[in-house]
């Protein structure tokens, strides 16, 4: 973290433009999970303590460059305006006379949320000319969306050249837990990886068996090692072309890092709430039957594994836990990693997509040592990937 400039270092007086993601989840035109709201809110603090403007920067949805009045960010000012317990002024698009004219109206240490900037074409092409159009509204550039750094977008990545650039509060302790957890960690260093695919997690693994000492694989892509190790999975979800592929990854983590995939298994003849299930071993698993999620002793071994390790790092559930009851495997280990984490056994670290749904659903989410914001963005770093966001930031 010593190459970025941080907000305690930032001008007091001055307009900052502060990209935040606000691509928060709906439901029924209801925000559903505001964490990313609250995410904000240190960043947004530490300017108003400086008397600067913060013109917030943010992409909701996806609207291809078109306004689509369904994906306004207009209806996340009041939420916001809430959490902060100061109004939140609004402007009808993210750069030109609306949003300098919002801007000036606002008080020193006011808060402005600019319409989302994916209405532009020019963002996610990084056009430097719209880069340009938000540079000119401020002082100063403040990234606080480390779930938004994948992308090399205007108003992620452009527009940290143009002007003096800062990493906000949010992108730090990202940036910090991530460096705890793969960068710099304590070792033994454990990770678990569940999902679906092991096609899409390739670039992870590949990545993942350099690091850890030892790599707990679950979920439906587990399913694939265990058929390309000549298991009977009967009529479970595999990539069976991926086979080869997984026989490599098993063979290239050889005497590096060791592979725990599941030991015993959770089957049913179907995938819905509640159904009849299961729990046999791998040489049990009859033609018409699915594996749903990881057995008992699958979990215990893997209790172990947390016991012996200094740091976990998670991506992805272990079973299909949306349908319970093929949700224990994921809540159980969730609940034991939380419990070695609260008692400072465990640094636990976990992100991405589902993996954070998951984690809430177990009820543990906040007992882990730190869960990130960031679906893509995480997985693209665990894969060992520079973010351009951060990149961009770098001095
Ligand atoms: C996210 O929700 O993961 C980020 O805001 C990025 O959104 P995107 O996948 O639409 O770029
Ligand atoms: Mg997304």
């Amino acid at each position: 973290m010593n190459s970025f400039r941080r907000l305690e270092d930032a001008p007091n007086n001055v307009t900052a433009l502060v990209r935040v993601d606000f691509n928060v989840p709906m439901q029924n035109g209801q925000i559903s999970d505001d964490t990313r709201l609250r995410a904000a809110l240190p960043t947004l603090k530490a300017l108003m303590a400086k008397h600067c403007k913060a013109a917030l920067l943010a992409h909701f949805d996806r609207p291809k460059g078109k306004r689509v009045p369904e994906m306004s960010l207009r209806r996340l000012a009041e939420p916001l305006s809430n959490l902060l317990g100061v109004p939140v002024a609004f402007a009808d698009d993210c750069v030109g006379e609306a949003a300098k004219s919002a801007i000036d109206a606002a008080p020193a240490g006011g808060v402005i949320l600019l319409e989302n900037t994916r209405f532009h074409a020019g963002e996610e092409a990084n056009d430097s000319a719209l880069a340009g159009e938000m540079a000119a509204l401020g002082q100063i550039y403040v990234n606080d969306a480390f779930s938004a750094a994948h992308r090399a977008h205007a108003s992620t990545e452009g527009v940290a050249h143009m002007l003096p650039a800062y990493a906000g509060k949010q992108m730090e302790r990202e940036l910090d837990a991530l460096d705890a957890a793969l960068g710099n960690p304590k070792r033994p260093l454990l990770g678990v990886v569940g999902g679906a695919k092991v096609s899409t997690k390739l670039d992870l693994l590949e990545n993942l068996i350099g690091k850890l000492d030892r790599l707990a694989i679950g979920g439906g892509m587990a399913n694939t090692f265990l058929f390309a190790q000549g298991a009977e999975i009967g009529g479970s979800l595999a990539e069976k072309d991926m086979a080869d592929k997984a026989r490599e990854i098993i063979a290239a983590a050889k005497g590096k890092c060791e592979l725990l995939l599941p030991l015993d298994v959770v089957v049913a003849k179907e995938v819905k709430p509640h159904a009849e299930a299961r729990m046999c071993g791998l040489d049990e698993i009859q033609a018409d039957e699915k594996i749903l999620d990881v057995g008992e002793r699958t979990i215990r071994h893997l209790r172990e594994a947390m016991k012996h390790s200094h740091t976990l790092i998670w991506n992805g559930p272990l079973g299909v836990f949306e349908t319970p009851p093929f949700d224990q495997g994921t809540v159980l280990a969730a609940q034991d990693a939380a419990e070695l984490a609260k008692s400072g056994k465990l640094i636990a670290v976990a992100g991405g997509g589902d993996t954070v749904a998951a984690l809430n659903h177990a009820g543990v989410a906040a007992d882990f040592t730190f869960v990130s914001t960031a679906g893509g963005a995480f997985l693209e770093w665990m894969e060992g990937k520079a973010l351009p966001g951060v990149e961009a930031l770098k001095r």
